[in-house]
């Protein structure tokens, strides 16, 4: 079906809105067990960017799954499916002129490359929030690992489910040894450089 598919260009090019905005798109996109604490640095991370005037967005697990995903589940093939619909979201802003911030398990290494190859290398940027297993487990924010252990929870990344850690991760945070600030703080002072326009 898609070869009767023709492309409609139009007027307003990306270039054109990120000449307007002052600056870049890219995706930040943050990986790690429930509970490391994605959200908490991304939320960080976007008040920085907003507070310099770059336009923001944030796409969050628990978020998404409660609207455009709701029919997914935590098998690896929903999984996949929940992540792929994210990166043509992530894609669109991108297009948009937006510094897209996205918080997700994605525990599987294929479904983050498919992320990859959907927003192009250039403007994917890949945060791994590592937190061990034990820590997240004892800090439990939402209440999720003890049910995991009580069998009320199938599938639960880290208990029951694997997570396949990043091996080249653009940037690492170990938030049991770096405050919520300084990974914030670092992270902004990586992309700074990627999200100026060349000609500034
Ligand atoms: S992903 O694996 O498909 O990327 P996603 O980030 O969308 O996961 O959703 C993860 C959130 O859903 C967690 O932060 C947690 O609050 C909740 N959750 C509920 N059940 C599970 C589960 N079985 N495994 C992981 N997270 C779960």
């Amino acid at each position: 079906m898609s070869d009767h598919i023709i492309p409609h260009s139009y007027q307003v090019s990306i270039s054109h809105r990120k000449t307007l905005n002052g600056h870049n798109s890219l995706l930040l996109w943050f990986t790690g067990l429930s509970g490391s604490g994605k959200s908490t640095i991304a939320n960080v991370v976007e008040r920085k960017l907003f507070d310099l005037g770059i336009k923001t967005y944030t796409l969050d697990g628990d978020n998404i799954r409660k609207g455009l995903n709701k029919n997914l589940s935590f098998s690896p093939e929903d999984r996949a499916e929940n992540i792929r619909r994210i990166a043509e979201t992530a894609n669109l802003m991108i297009d948009a002129g937006i510094v897209v911030l996205g918080a997700f398990v994605s525990p599987y290494k294929k479904d983050r490359q498919n992320i990859k190859a959907i927003v192009t290398e250039v403007n994917f940027v890949e945060i791994y929030v590592n937190t061990s297993i034990k820590e997240c487990e004892r800090r439990d924010v939402k209440g999720l690992y003890k049910k995991a252990r009580a069998g009320e929870i199938k599938n639960m990344t880290g208990i029951s489910a694997p997570y396949e850690a990043p091996e080249n991760p653009d940037i690492e945070i170990k938030t049991e040894r770096e405050t919520v600030e300084d990974a914030a703080q670092r992270i902004v002072e990586y992309i700074i450089p990627k999200i100026k326009l060349q000609n500034e």
